[in-house]
């Protein structure tokens, strides 16, 4: 199956008899296997399948100091004909290299990522959920290994693949979730790190998540950073808008990550020839639809949301909420759609699927 020779250590003791398929909680079960592979003296070398496990590392390396380190977000599913689907790999490992470039990790080669997640998929297959609701969550991990307390590139890196049985990532389910804006704060600027996938944006927005949920709410819808009017993102996932019949979501400006599950609602919207917009969007231009009746519908798109309704949008002092509760038709028929070919019920309609 795989170009690449993997050396694989299975354990003796596999843990999959101890996981409750039915109550899983994102991420916080991780299968029997991972992929390890090192980068030492300008090589990526000996990628190695081993139990999941403690890593050995001294509190020195470079990546606890000064973050250089970046990770993927993925998932493989139950497929028909008994077969595991890796999804839309190809567009995973375009953003992975390209968040490694940005923060000056030696890239990863494509066959290491692409045959090495496959060859641990393979060997963890039994813990790819069997049901339609659920899968296998896949994290690529790259981060700097040096032992130093300079600041400048690491010379040694370590790449982990890790994989985690999930099934709905927000407690709501599919429930409508609920949204603030937070002024005070932003997620990122144009020209930093927003556009790509590094930890340091995800600690940035725990604080103002936190103070959010303090207040009821599920998560922060980040506005841009210099005129904080414009709607970017949530930081799990991007964000989409249906007002009147056009879907409309905001720009890829350099600050927003490129979401592969946005890529996916974009591209079925326009094979099935909705009108789309890819626009700047102000806060206060979605609070004047609200109150004219022309917002229809809210949802974020993530790999690990899935698409996810919004219900409320707080902004100062006024309440956009819409729908009754539930996931509205659009964001119900991208729901159906992106989950159908995931589980190969729904044509593949652009090799989105590798299967295993
Ligand atoms: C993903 O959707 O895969 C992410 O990495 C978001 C994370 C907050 C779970």
């Amino acid at each position: 199956m795989s170009q690449l020779t993997v050396e694989i250590k299975r354990t003796p003791h596999s843990r999959l008899s101890e996981i409750d398929f039915d109550n899983l909680t994102f991420g916080e079960q991780f299968s029997d296997h991972m992929l390890e592979v090192r980068f030492s003296e300008g090589a990526w070398r000996d990628p190695l399948i081993l139990p999941y496990g403690q890593i050995p590392m001294y509190p020195a390396v470079s990546t606890l100091h000064y973050g250089q380190a970046v990770f993927e977000g993925m998932k493989a599913f139950h497929y028909s004909g008994g077969k595991v689907n890796v999804f839309r790999m190809d567009k995973h490992y375009e953003r992975f290299r390209r968040s490694c470039e940005r923060v000056c990790i030696p890239e990863v080669p494509e066959e290491i990522f692409k045959d090495g997640m496959k060859t641990l998929v393979e060997t963890d297959r039994d813990w790819v959920p069997k049901s339609r609701y659920k899968s296998l969550y896949i994290r690529p991990i790259v981060f700097a290994s040096d032992q130093t307390l300079g600041l400048r590139a690491s010379g040694n890196y370590r790449f982990y693949i890790i994989c985690s049985p999930v099934g709905n990532y927000y407690s709501e389910g599919i429930k409508p979730i609920r949204l603030t804006t937070m002024p005070k704060y932003v997620r990122a600027v144009m020209g930093g790190v927003g556009d790509v996938k590094v930890p340091g944006n995800y600690a940035a927005s725990l604080q103002p998540t936190m103070k959010a949920q303090q207040l009821g709410y599920t998560q922060v819808l980040w506005l841009d950073a210099l005129e904080h009017r414009y709607v970017e993102e949530v930081g799990s996932m991007n964000i989409f808008f249906v007002i009147g019949d056009v879907l409309v979501t905001p720009p890829l400006n350099g600050s927003i990550l490129p979401g592969i599950t946005r890529n996916s609602v974009l591209e079925l919207a326009r094979a099935k020839g909705m009108p789309v917009e890819e626009r700047p969007v102000t806060i206060d231009e979605l609070a004047d639809y609200h109150r004219q009746g022309k917002l229809k519908e809210i949802f974020g798109a993530g790999t690990a949301a899935v698409i996810s309704p919004v219900g409320t949008i707080h902004h100062d002092d006024y309440q956009i909420a819409i729908g009754a509760d539930e996931m509205g038709p659009v964001a119900r028929w991208f729901y159906a759609n992106i989950t159908g070919i995931q589980h190969g019920e729904i044509a593949d309609p652009d090799s989105w699927c590798t299967l295993i």
